[in-house]
């Protein structure tokens, strides 16, 4: 595999800086020459690193960029649609993060693991220019494709609980800010922030966004119209609310799927456990349980996932399966997943990655 230069635009936000702790720890099976960290011109000249090499931060600019075998978007939809255009022109591969490109129906949405297969070199030279999906559809997905195959789709219903860093760097400054203020002055008053409309420090807030006419959020739209490009079922209905919740790191998700057939709820503990990138957190029998509850030393009682647990990990981990009741034939589920890796930088290197591996870059 030939050794990459690989840009990263964003290098200093959230989603970025995971990128850079990704590469740095090399569990991917991709050969980097050199990375090159692009940001605004406040960062210029910053030093990063990822693993043990250091990094300075560069301006974004075209002939920069253009060095780069592949470049990784991770800032504003409106950097990835000045640059993207020119540098694909160029046969530069560009793997996009933000929600630029996500509804042109001529860019393939990917995640690896599901649609994969679109990830093909003799298509992407044409225009090589791959969009990643909203940090809750990738895991949403995932789950998704492994129900659909074994026991069909028919609707799905989704919740999200989103966390504060799915709003950047900004939404990490806010909440601790928030909630220092609050041990300080004990001032749990409501207020806008510069991340969020209103405080989100011991809040919760059914608002991910901006409000669309129809009284979706963009954030439910963007759930609902990448899951169905994604799994290629343009007619699948999707109902999505999407919540911000006081947490740093980790998204989770509360989902009620309508299946074709009876789910077989061992049946699927197994499939997901034995897919890739997937966990599932096995449900406690019912004797177990009371076993936990009477114990008076805890036992490691793992059995739903939550997003603090989630965090630094690779998997989507699924728990809390259960035969859902409103449906014929369904299941009800829990999900978390790590929004800045699965959710965000990992699912875009793991997309150069099989590019490299498919041979584009020869
Ligand atoms: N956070 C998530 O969970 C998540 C998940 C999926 C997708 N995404 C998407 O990924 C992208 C990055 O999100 P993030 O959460 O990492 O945001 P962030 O923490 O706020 O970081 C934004 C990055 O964009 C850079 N930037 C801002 N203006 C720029 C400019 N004019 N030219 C070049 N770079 C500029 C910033 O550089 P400075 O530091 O110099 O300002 C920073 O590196 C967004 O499109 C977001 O929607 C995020």
């Amino acid at each position: 595999m030939k050794p990459l230069t690989l840009g990263i635009v964003g290098a200093t936000g959230v989603v970025g800086q995971t990128a850079l702790d990704i590469l740095g720890d090399g569990s991917l099976a991709l050969q980097i020459k050199e990375v090159r960290a692009f940001a605004s011109v406040a960062s210029v000249g910053k030093r990063l690193s990822w693993g043990t090499r250091a990094v300075i931060v560069e301006p974004t600019e075209l002939d920069a960029l253009a060095q780069c075998d592949a470049v990784l978007f991770a800032s504003e939809a409106e950097i990835s649609k000045r640059f993207i255009p020119e540098l694909t022109a160029r046969g530069i591969l560009c793997v996009d993060k933000s929600s630029a490109f996500r509804e042109d129906g001529d860019v393939p949405l990917v995640v690896p693991e599901v649609n994969g297969k679109l990830l093909n070199s003799a298509q992407l030279k044409k225009r090589p220019l791959v969009a990643n999906p909203n940090c809750c559809t990738t895991p949403l997905v995932m789950v998704l494709d492994v129900l659909r195959r074994e026991f069909g789709l028919k609707r799905v219903i989704v919740s999200t609980y989103q966390s504060v860093s799915g709003a950047g760097k900004p939404g990490l400054e806010v909440l601790e800010e928030e909630a220092r203020q609050f041990f300080t002055a004990q001032d749990l008053s409501v207020k806008p922030s510069r991340a969020f409309p209103k405080s989100i420090a011991f809040n919760v807030m059914p608002f991910v966004a901006k409000i669309l006419p129809n009284g979706d959020t963009d954030e439910e739209q963007k759930i609902i119209f990448e899951t169905r490009k994604i799994l290629d079922l343009p007619d699948l209905p999707v109902e999505a609310t999407s919540v911000r919740v006081p947490t740093f790191v980790g998204h989770a998700e509360s989902v009620t799927i309508e299946t074709e057939k009876p789910v077989d709820l061992a049946k699927l503990e197994t499939l997901i456990a034995s897919s890739k990138g997937m966990m599932c957190v096995p449900n406690l029998n019912p004797e177990t349980a009371a076993a936990a509850s009477d114990a008076d030393d805890a036992p490691d009682v793992a059995f739903f996932p939550t997003p603090r647990e989630c965090q630094g990990r690779d998997e989507v981990l699924v728990g809390r399966l259960r035969t859902a009741k409103v449906f014929a034939h369904g299941v009800s589920l829990w999900l978390v997943s790590d929004n800045l890796r699965k959710g965000a930088a990992l699912n875009a290197l793991q997309v150069v990655e099989a590019c490299a591996q498919d041979g584009f870059f020869n």
